[in-house]
């Protein structure tokens, strides 16, 4: 990546772009970042790059100087993407960041002053960024806390690329607390499980502390957030096709399709679902589920497409709710909290983000239970833990999503990268 600075002081940014992990960064040539003067771009003796505003008011960057420096790094390295950091600006998120990442080429302007010139802006800014809802003396500052965020997920900047996956905002959570030497500070002792030398149950601390730091600091993140990494059990959907209402409100049992195991299963593989249960009490029908599968799993198709394969293994044909209960039970020596998924408001039922929050600390495995026809029979609703309100759109009188799309949204407000 090239990174170009505008900046009246230069001298400012000298240390930041030739120390620590950044220094090093641009000495193995990971990112390339150069520093114009706005000075150098002035007119007459006095290397005026600022005037009085009109209407009254404080100094502003005049445009000519500014577009001078631009054009140069247009006619040297082609055209870049154009930032200029201000409090005027959308705020920044490590979504903005993560966007930036991807540019060749990222032109800063650091303002300072009042501002600059609105008709140079209009002309040539891309994006105007805030890092905050307060306002700094000048753009310096805000350019490099972008500069470092956008270069540390360049690839090979940050020594451990795990690091920067496993980092608080990353996955949406906050981050663990951390402690080094001595373990003993006046008195004050280092939780003892980080001296076990137990990875599992560091691991296990470090995730129910990460847990507790978001909910009670930022619950706001958590509609953002992949959980799944935070669970300590995993997590599981099944596909009812009986007991479900028919067209007439009247308990019944729906056909599988083709369509349903094959969707369903990739969007299980692609989120980290432990197993997608296809629930059937009639024989034939399992049969035939059970013959795609073969197909797919080890039949021809699993040289043909083999991430098919992958997929469909993750599959479990099953006569009914309560073996699937009590196979995951089984698995992992409790039982599961049923949620049951509806298209139809019901009295009583949570909204998804309040089971996102209490999935977080209930220390059980979750089962999502998905109707096929028209929804799941009320019987379902009985034995499941709770019900997660409907899916909407904003259109008020048609709520009709194929079961595989409510599946997949579902599964991306828990466990998606968003
Ligand atoms: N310049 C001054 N304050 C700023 C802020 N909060 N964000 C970006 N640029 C700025």
């Amino acid at each position: 990546m090239k990174v170009t600075i505008i900046t009246a002081f230069p001298d400012f940014m000298d240390s930041f772009i030739s120390t620590s992990i950044l220094g090093r960064a641009v000495k193995e040539g990971l990112i390339d970042i150069s520093i114009l003067d706005l000075r150098s771009y002035s007119q007459g003796n006095y290397r005026q790059i600022d005037d009085y505003a009109f209407g009254g008011g404080g100094m502003v960057l005049m445009a000519e100087p500014l577009q001078k420096a631009l054009h140069h790094i247009f006619s040297t390295h082609g055209r870049g993407k154009v930032i200029f950091p201000s409090p005027q600006g959308g705020v920044m998120t490590q979504q903005t960041v993560e966007t930036l990442s991807t540019a060749q080429h990222l032109i800063f302007i650091c303002g300072h002053y009042e501002g600059i010139d609105e008709r140079f802006c209009d002309q040539y800014v891309d994006l105007e960024i805030s890092i905050g809802d307060y306002v700094l003396t000048g753009g310096e500052i805000p350019c490099m806390a972008i500069i470092d965020a956008v270069s540390r997920l360049l690839p090979g900047v940050v020594g451990k690329e795990q690091a920067v996956i496993e980092d608080s905002f990353y996955r949406g959570m906050l981050d663990h607390p951390h402690y080094t030497r001595p373990s003993s500070w006046k008195g004050i002792e280092v939780p003892e499980v980080l001296l076990s030398g137990d990875k599992k149950a560091i691991g296990k601390w470090r995730r129910e502390q990460a847990v507790q730091r978001t909910l009670a600091r930022r619950p706001d993140l958590l509609s953002r957030a992949n959980i799944m990494p935070y669970l300590d059990k995993s997590a599981y959907v099944a596909l009812v096709h009986h007991p479900v209402l028919d067209r007439k409100g009247e308990s019944s049992t729906a056909a599988v399709t083709g369509l349903d195991i094959h969707d369903i299963s990739r969007t299980c593989r692609t989120y980290g679902i432990k197993r997608f249960f296809i629930i059937t009490p009639i024989k034939s029908q399992r049969d035939m589920a059970r013959e795609i599968m073969h197909h797919w799993t080890e039949g021809y198709g699993a040289t043909f497409n083999p991430l098919r394969g992958e997929a469909l293994k993750l599959a479990k044909i099953i006569p009914s709710i309560e073996k699937t209960i009590a196979w995951v039970e089984e698995k992992e020596k409790v039982k599961p909290y049923v949620i049951a998924t509806t298209a139809k408001f019901r009295s009583g039922s949570t909204h998804w983000m309040e089971l996102k929050k209490s999935l977080l600390t209930l220390n059980k495995p979750v089962l999502f239970l998905f109707g096929t026809s028209w929804g799941l029979d009320e019987d379902v609703f009985s034995i499941s833990d709770s019900t997660m309100q409907p899916i909407r759109g904003g259109i008020n009188d048609y709520n009709h999503l194929s079961v595989r799309n409510a599946v997949a949204i579902t599964m991306d407000r828990f466990f998606g990268f968003r």
